[in-house]
């Protein structure tokens, strides 16, 4: 690429004005293989459009996700928390990712207590005193995605449950807070584990965080939890999900049978996740989805 053509990126503007310093940065990156550290395809790096675009389908996400919040009730099934978010979505011109994503049948995820996640609504699972729930939701919107998910109580909560719930919280904030540009994917990966396991939790490995944007589930593959300064380098423009699923039994899941979607702890015991859409900024990170 010559430094009066257009850049690589798509912004339309000439690559020495765009990433030209970017390229050289990268190019002067030394990758230590034994860690597993790789530069990152060009196609997961998101120029200002992109961005916008992914910001304005978060928007309405988090909106999905606040409508979804309210409807938390005893007695309530989780179809109807499903349909609101449906009609929510599609109302303000989006469309809800995971409706016939690979099959599956809802616009939502809602995985309730030892569910860890891709639980399928339905007005047959009804809410119960003391349940925790996860909601996860996906907007498309012009082509791009967020994707985020939150925790939610059902009346009232055992301690066990409400600690398991909070510190699950706190794995993802730690994980956001350790992603930086010009570090590696692992660093996020590190600080969700390190605390996870300092509070006596499992991790879930099975499944895990994700580029997203221009696709619903893109590279990297974000683990939460492994080591510091390993995997893929962490650039300005790069979208991806922090999502940690914390058991407080053991880490190992199943996949039901009769669904082939909804995933549990072998043990059945309780498991929790959050979920956010962060873009990773030259100075540190931008929650997008939340
Ligand atoms: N939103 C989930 C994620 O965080 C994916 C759900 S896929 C579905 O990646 F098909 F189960 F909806
Ligand atoms: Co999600
Ligand atoms: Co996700």
């Amino acid at each position: 690429m010559q430094r009066n053509d257009l850049c690589w990126c798509g912004s339309g503007k000439k690559y020495k004005k765009c990433h030209a310093d970017f390229d050289e940065r990268l190019d002067e990156m030394k990758f230590n293989v034994f860690l597993g550290q790789c530069r990152p395809p060009k196609k997961i790096i998101n120029n200002a459009h992109d961005i916008e675009c992914i910001r304005k389908a978060g928007v309405i996400n988090d909106g999905a996700l606040d409508l979804a919040g309210t409807l938390v009730k005893e007695g309530v099934d989780t179809a109807t928390i499903d349909k609101a978010v449906h009609d929510y979505i599609v109302e303000r011109g989006g469309y809800p990712s995971c409706l016939n994503y690979e099959g599956f049948p809802k616009s939502c995820c809602i995985s309730i207590n030892e569910v860890v996640c891709h639980g399928i609504p339905s007005p047959k699972t009804i809410l119960k005193d003391g349940d925790i729930l996860n909601i996860d939701i996906t907007t498309t919107l012009d082509g791009y995605y967020a994707d985020a998910s939150r925790m939610f109580m059902v009346g009232n909560v055992s301690p066990e449950a409400e600690k398991l719930v909070r510190v699950t919280k706190e794995c993802m904030e730690r994980g956001i807070a350790a992603a930086k540009p010009w570090h590696f994917v692992g660093d996020i990966s590190a600080a969700c584990g390190d605390y996870a396991h300092l509070n006596g939790y499992s991790v879930v490995t099975d499944l895990g965080g994700h580029g997203v944007g221009k696709d619903f589930h893109m590279e990297p593959f974000v683990a939460h939890e492994g080591e510091a300064n390993t995997g893929m380098l962490l650039v300005p423009g790069m979208v991806l999900t922090v999502e940690p699923m914390i058991n407080v039994g053991k880490k190992q899941v199943t996949v039901d049978s009769s669904d082939n979607w909804t995933v549990r702890t072998k043990d059945k015991k309780l498991s929790a996740q959050w979920e956010k859409t962060i873009l990773i900024t030259e100075t540190g990170t931008e929650v997008l989805s939340s």
